[in-house]
């Protein structure tokens, strides 16, 4: 697929690049869930292209809980909680996570890109395939449902955060990532982790719409980041699988960075011997850093990361402070000497 490099959704102001009658729409959208007005629109849809999607008449889900799959295993659920992990704010409202999403595979509507849900009738996960491979002793190919049963499943209560300066809190069920890790044994030249989600360009609307977008989505961590107790591989939440919107069949959550370095749909797992490239930093390589930890004192270069916009409901946002590292240091602080601890310039990192 060739590779034009075209800005990411939240690049640029968003009224350079979009027809302003499409722009004041999703204001409005936007001030209803007391949200800001950083760029959310792809340059793409500026081009019009996914224009001419529509979801199929006879797949359109109902609503935007009616998107687990039918056949997504549901041994484990509800799973035991983790109390370790717990939030002092409330869990936002099942509705509102489950309706307001970034999944750019599936974006079919160009002038609301966070409405991902009705885009995703024709996708259906399972039975799905997770290959893990690369510089390890035990390259393995698995069924989800028999790495969900070898595995065991647990709940954790996290906080989210998006680079775009609106958060979350969301109860996730799944296991810890150093598990699986354990599986295939890393060998000990590998480094660094990539994770590339599927692309299924007839089953995602945004990836047939958006071909300037270099598919599939590909991320990446240093192995002693994955190793962490808080890296957390997520099958479901709200005490039920994933629906489709939210990353099914699984996903990466990491609490303590920017929610785009978790990569939805997730089919095969690499080690490698070298930092990878992702997706977001090879678009834009100084805005989205690799680490992307959260980190206040170091401002987007176009908005401030001092603070969030907390989701609890459509008609409950706060804005609150944002912790370095989400809140997460105790886990996670000691693998980062250098992140800025006082506030600084915008750098990617
Ligand atoms: N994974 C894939 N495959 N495609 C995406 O577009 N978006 C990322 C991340 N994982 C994305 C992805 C971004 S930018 C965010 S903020 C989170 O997913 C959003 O997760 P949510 O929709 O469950 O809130």
């Amino acid at each position: 697929m060739p590779h034009i490099l075209l800005p990411p959704g939240w690049n640029g102001r968003e009224r350079d690049v979009t027809d302003p009658g499409v722009y004041q729409h999703r204001r409005a959208f936007l001030r209803q869930l007391g949200l800001g007005t950083v760029g959310l629109l792809t340059a793409g849809s500026a081009l019009g292209c996914a224009r001419e999607v529509a979801p199929g008449a006879s797949a359109t889900p109902e609503g935007p809980l009616d998107t687990i799959p039918s056949n997504a295993p549901r041994d484990g659920y509800p799973a035991p909680r983790d109390a370790r992990f717990t939030v002092e704010r409330a869990a936002t409202d099942r509705l509102s996570a489950s309706s307001y999403n970034n999944f750019y595979e599936f974006i079919g509507d160009p002038s609301d890109i966070k409405k991902v849900w009705p885009y995703t009738g024709d996708y259906e996960p399972f039975p799905w395939t997770l290959r893990v491979g690369g510089l390890v002793e035990h390259p393995f190919e698995i069924g989800l449902e028999d790495l969900f049963r070898e595995m065991g499943l647990e709940e954790r209560i996290y906080r989210f955060r998006c680079v775009e300066a609106w958060s979350m809190v969301i109860p996730w069920t799944g296991f810890p990532l150093r598990k699986l890790i354990d599986r295939c044994r890393p060998l000990s030249t590998a480094t660094h982790v990539r994770f590339i989600s599927e692309s299924r360009p007839r089953q995602m609307p945004g990836v047939r719409t958006q071909p300037w977008y270099d598919w599939p989505y590909y991320e990446g961590l240093r192995l002693d980041e994955a190793t962490n107790e808080l890296a957390f591989v997520a099958t479901g939440m709200y005490g039920e699988p994933l629906t489709k919107q939210n990353g099914s069949p699984l996903r990466l959550a990491l609490p303590w960075k920017y929610g785009y370095k978790g990569p939805k749909a997730i089919a095969r797992i690499e080690f490698v011997n070298e930092q990878p490239a992702t997706f977001w930093n090879d678009l834009q390589p100084s805005e989205y850093g690799f680490l992307s930890n959260v980190n206040p004192n170091i401002p987007h270069p176009r908005w401030s990361q001092a603070s969030e916009r907390f989701i609890a409901s459509a008609s409950n946002v706060n804005r609150v402070p944002t912790e370095l590292f989400n809140g997460y240091g105790e886990w996670v602080a000691d693998l980062y000497p250098d992140e800025p601890r006082e506030p600084t310039r915008p750098i990617a990192r």
